[in-house]
């Protein structure tokens, strides 16, 4: 029966899927202006210029019409009735009301010589505020690339110090951030675990312990471990020697060696989780040693076209091969390999970037190290760009400064010596805590709970100080913009009434609590149909501020500087302040509204916490 393919006429249209993305105010702005300009002036190819603020109040404006008024002029092309860069801006304000199907303007304005006012709407604000509550916070939409970070890459055996401390943080923000936008993103740890040094210590593993392929060796201190493989490395030559042969075993892949190597590296490793885990970031471990098998390969591929080249040779006779990229501004060259033969921290690199390209086939490499780092993946990316190795990518290194002490030195214990990370991430914790400790037990004389027990249990506090200490060191690490040096100090990181995690995740704490003491959930809003709506100022301001989330996210991600995301978590939280000064949620007339509001704010500031690594707290 024909009929029976034809479906009922009651069966509900099939619903619309949920967005996964959704443009930023700019990209919503930008796209109409683009539409009203290749509608208005067809044949003339300039791009659309966009200031984030305008004029008179207004929220963005157009300034196009200049550079397309001398575009047109130049290539005699001005159409009939245009005389000046004005009358383009009145043809393109015509049009961008025409191409506005969403409403998204309330008012565009031609002021000056030829700028655009652009006003939007506060129905429109107002609607994708409640979106917000509907859907959820969408990043804003992008092309799925392939991305390889490479981040925080500590050595073992050797300190993992508050360099490596600065490029986890940082690190983990950045994959954070373009994991969200959608990317693929591979967290890689380019772990310092292969080179000559480990000769040493294999030879020292094996006197000081004969077991070690039976048990694994109760290394307590590996520091101190290499201290004295280094002592005994350069004043013992029977030593020496033997080190040597370790590490020739252990590149022709000896099986005794590689398992001793192996052990090492367990040690270090497990001293690097206490504090990933700590942090809760999350990374893959691929070593520098993982590229030796593609070293010697890329190296002859390289020699092949021209541009690793032999130096002259040594007094021994010997020569190295390195690189001078064409066009460098660097005097030293890359050595891809050393006039012994071996391979050093510039081969692995070459054979790193070469498999990521080719074989992980990455669209976007990031490497996140101190800036002294700078010359070296300056001359890795021209190399790389050289060899013909370089057609779409993008290739950043990721600087960052120095951590200092408050006197701006670098930051070391009071003995001189280098602060143990786990040590150092442990005191944020407690301070915090006794912090906490003595607000209840002040609150509690003054009798500040009426009398009842204090609101939060040991476990609860224990928690809430873990977020708040790690969140504290992170976002201090993060606040600032990343190519400065930073001054570490826990009076400052900790302090609840400075641009701190602290007083965010208070902020954050007020903002739910309201929410769990409101008569009716967002849910039930949402249900009942329930609108947002902007009454006053305030209300306005929060609503935009809310809403610059995606474009605050396009710019943290395009620029890679995750400090605009911690100055955006400031500001929202400060917009909130000033709404909840002059605003009455629960009880108000407009409390639904608000209710509404305050759920988007929430869910928008939940979101940009969770990008900065740090948790959030329903109650403190
Ligand atoms: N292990 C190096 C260090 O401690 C950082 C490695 C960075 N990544 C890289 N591909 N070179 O300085």
């Amino acid at each position: 029966d024909p009929s029976s393919l034809i479906p009922a006429a009651s069966a509900p249209p099939p619903a619309a899927p949920p967005p996964r993305s959704v443009p930023s105010l700019l990209g919503g702005v930008l796209a109409v202006c683009e539409a009203a300009q290749r509608d208005a002036f067809p044949s003339a190819a300039a791009a659309v210029n966009i200031a984030p603020t305008g004029r008179a109040g207004a929220d963005y404006q157009n300034n196009s019409a200049l550079a397309l008024y001398g575009t047109m002029k130049a290539a005699g092309a001005l159409p009939e009735g245009v005389k000046s860069p004005r009358d383009v801006a009145e043809r393109l304000a015509e049009r961008m009301r025409a191409h506005d199907r969403e409403a998204i303007f309330a008012k565009v304005e031609v002021a000056g010589a030829g700028f655009i006012n652009i006003f939007l709407s506060e129905r429109w604000l107002a609607e994708r505020v409640k979106a917000i509550v509907t859907h959820g916070v969408l990043p804003p939409p992008s092309r799925q690339l392939e991305v390889v970070v490479d981040f925080s890459s500590p050595n073992v055996a050797k300190e993992m110090h508050v360099g490596h401390l600065r490029s986890t943080i940082i690190g983990d923000t950045i994959c954070r951030l373009l994991e969200f936008c959608g990317h693929h993103v591979r967290r890689v740890n380019h772990v310092g675990d292969w080179g000559t040094q480990f000769g040493m210590l294999i030879a020292h593993l094996k006197n000081v312990f004969p077991n070690y392929s039976s048990e694994p060796p109760p290394i307590a201190n590996l520091q101190q471990f290499y201290k004295d493989a280094k002592l005994l490395f350069d004043k013992d030559e029977a030593f020496k020697k033997t080190a040597h042969e370790e590490v020739v075993k252990l590149q022709a892949g000896d099986g005794n060696s590689r398992y001793a190597w192996e052990q090492i590296c367990n040690v270090s490793r497990r001293e690097f989780e206490k504090i990933y885990s700590r942090l809760e970031v999350d990374l893959q471990e691929v070593g520098e040693s993982f590229y030796n098998e593609y070293i010697p390969g890329v190296v002859a591929h390289l020699e092949e076209i021209g541009l690793a080249k032999p130096t002259d040779e040594d007094a021994e006779g010997r020569c190295a091969k390195v690189i001078f990229p064409p066009g460098s501004k660097h005097e030293n060259p890359l050595i891809v390999t050393k006039s012994d033969g071996g391979y050093g921290y510039d081969s692995t690199d070459m054979a790193a970037i070469w498999y990521r390209i080719f074989e992980l086939r990455a669209d976007w490499l990031v490497y996140v190290t101190d800036a002294g780092q700078g010359p070296h993946f300056d001359l890795i990316f021209e190399a790389a760009r050289a060899a013909g190795w370089v057609t779409q990518q993008r290739l950043d290194h990721c600087p960052f400064g120095m951590v200092c002490d408050e006197h701006g030195k670098k930051y070391k214990t009071r003995s001189g010596e280098v602060v143990r990370l786990v040590d150092l991430l442990d005191e944020a914790v407690h301070r915090m805590r006794d912090g906490m400790e003595a607000r209840r037990v002040e609150a509690e004389a003054s009798g500040a709970y009426g009398g009842r027990a204090p609101n939060m249990a040991a476990e609860e506090m224990d928690h809430a100080s873990r977020v708040l200490g790690y969140g504290a060191v992170k976002y201090a690490d993060l606040k600032g913009n990343r190519n400065s040096n930073y001054n570490f100090s826990y009076e400052r990181m900790l302090d609840p009434k400075g641009n701190t995690a602290v007083y965010l995740l208070y902020a954050g704490a007020r903002i739910s609590s309201i929410l769990r003491n409101a008569p009716v959930t967002p849910a039930q809003l949402v249900a009942m149909g329930a609108a947002v709506e902007l009454g006053c100022e305030e209300e306005t301001a929060l609503a935009r501020e809310i809403l610059r989330f995606q474009e605050v996210v396009e710019d943290a991600t395009a620029t890679l500087l995750p400090n605009t995301l911690c100055e955006y978590a400031y500001g929202l939280c400060g917009q909130f302040t000033k709404f909840y000064q002059v605003c009455r949620v629960i009880d108000s007339p407009q409390q639904n509204s608000r209710i509404l509001m305050l759920s988007a704010l929430e869910g928008v500031l939940r979101k940009t916490y969770r990008l900065l690594g740090l948790g959030y707290l329903e109650r403190i």
